[in-house]
Formats: structure tokens, sequence, C-alpha cells
């Protein structure tokens, strides 16, 4: 069972979890939707876990080429049995500037992140930021989810100072209410470069 790895991980490497639950089909609807997301588009999902947004991300992209970040080796075996035709990578987020060519691909339109920004060192957040926004076009357009709940905590401001660090314009989506816990998303549009 997905929930059961899920909880698994969590135990066995929470630094690299930080969350209880894999997200809820309403989230990964404000996300996509969010960015806009189309068939055709080159796609990359950063921490896709047991696949909660790689499963939104293909319905609405049936046809893109899609590349999966998970480093937890029983989840990213998982994630490509069930998406037999989509790349997955067991590699870091951070790792995306080598993987392009391999992939046989030269830039990026959507990037969706999964990944829990607000545990991880502001040097380590801003080291995968700046690697992801080389990758993508000019045009492009990432998307991630936060917790209502965390933005209490300093690390919430900084992600979205960080965000708008790396990108021209910065904003939040409605909060998706029945996730758990409810969560919004960020959106980082116009990648800056240098
Ligand atoms: C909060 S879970 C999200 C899982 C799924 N996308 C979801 O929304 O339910 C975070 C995921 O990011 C992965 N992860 C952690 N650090 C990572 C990194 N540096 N690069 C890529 N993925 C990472 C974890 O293994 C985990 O599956």
């Amino acid at each position: 069972m997905a929930i059961g790895m899920f909880w698994r991980d969590v135990w066995l490497r929470p630094k690299q979890m930080g969350a209880i639950a894999p997200s809820g089909a309403e989230l990964a609807q404000v996300m996509c939707e969010a960015v806009g997301l189309q068939d055709g588009h080159v796609i990359v999902e950063l921490g896709a876990g047991t696949g909660a947004l790689t499963k939104t991300i293909r319905a609405m992209a049936p046809t893109s080429p899609l590349l999966a970040f998970e480093p937890g080796a029983e989840m990213a075996k998982h994630l490509q049995e069930q998406f037999p035709d989509i790349r997955v990578s067991t590699r870091f987020a951070q790792d995306l500037p080598d993987e392009l060519g391999p992939w046989g691909q030269t830039a990026v339109d959507r990037v969706v992140s999964g990944l829990p920004w607000t545990i991880w060192p502001v040097a380590e957040q801003d080291h995968i930021l700046g690697n992801v926004v080389k990758c993508m076009k000019d045009d492009g357009k990432l998307v991630t989810f936060t917790y209502v709940h965390s933005q209490i905590l300093p690390g919430a401001r900084t992600l979205k100072t960080l965000l708008a660090r790396h990108f021209t314009s910065v904003r939040r989506t409605r909060v998706a209410w029945r996730n758990v816990p409810p969560a919004f998303a960020w959106v980082g549009e116009g990648p800056k470069r240098g």
C-alpha cells in the first residue's frame, strides 16, 4: 500500500519527507491549474513520493515528457511501475542540470514541486532553486505547496523570499481546505537569469 510506504519513509527519513500524508487530489488540481499545465509541456516533478501529484500531472498532460525526482528507492520503484512512460530519477532535485541532457531535453516548461523546503537550511533551498531556474525556459513556471499551519514558521517566509530572488513574479493560490493538512501553493513565474 502506498500510504504504508509513505509512513515508513516518514519514520526512516523525516528530514527528506516533511509531511504526514501524501497530497490530496484537490491540492494537486489547484497546483496544476495554477501553472496552466498543458499536454506537450516539458515537465519536471521534484519529490514525487508515491505519485499523488504525478497522477494529476499525467491526467492533464498525458503525453508530455515528464521527469520525476524521487530519492526514496522504494517509492521511486513504485512510481515507475504506476507510470511506466515517465522517467524516474533517484537523484536529488539539485541534480536536475545533470539529468536534462540524458533525458533528451534542453529546457523545462513547468516544475511541480512536492519538496519539504521549509525544513531545510536556507542555503540548501537556494541552491536547489538556483539549479532548477537554470534549466527552465524563459516563460517557465514553478509551483510548490506549503501547509497553512506552517505559515507561522520563519522557514515559510524564507521560501517566499527565495522564490522572489529566483522568479520575476511570485503569487499564491487559494487554499485546498480538503487537503490533510490544508495547504496552498506558491507559483514562481519567469526565471531570473544570472
Ligand atoms: C512531502 S513529500 C511529497 C510527496 C508527494 N509529492 C506528495 O505531494 O504527496 C516530499 C518528497 O520529496 C522527496 N525528497 C526529499 N528530498 C528531496 C530532494 N533533495 N530531491 C528530490 N526529492 C526529494 C522525499 O523522498 C519525499 O518523497
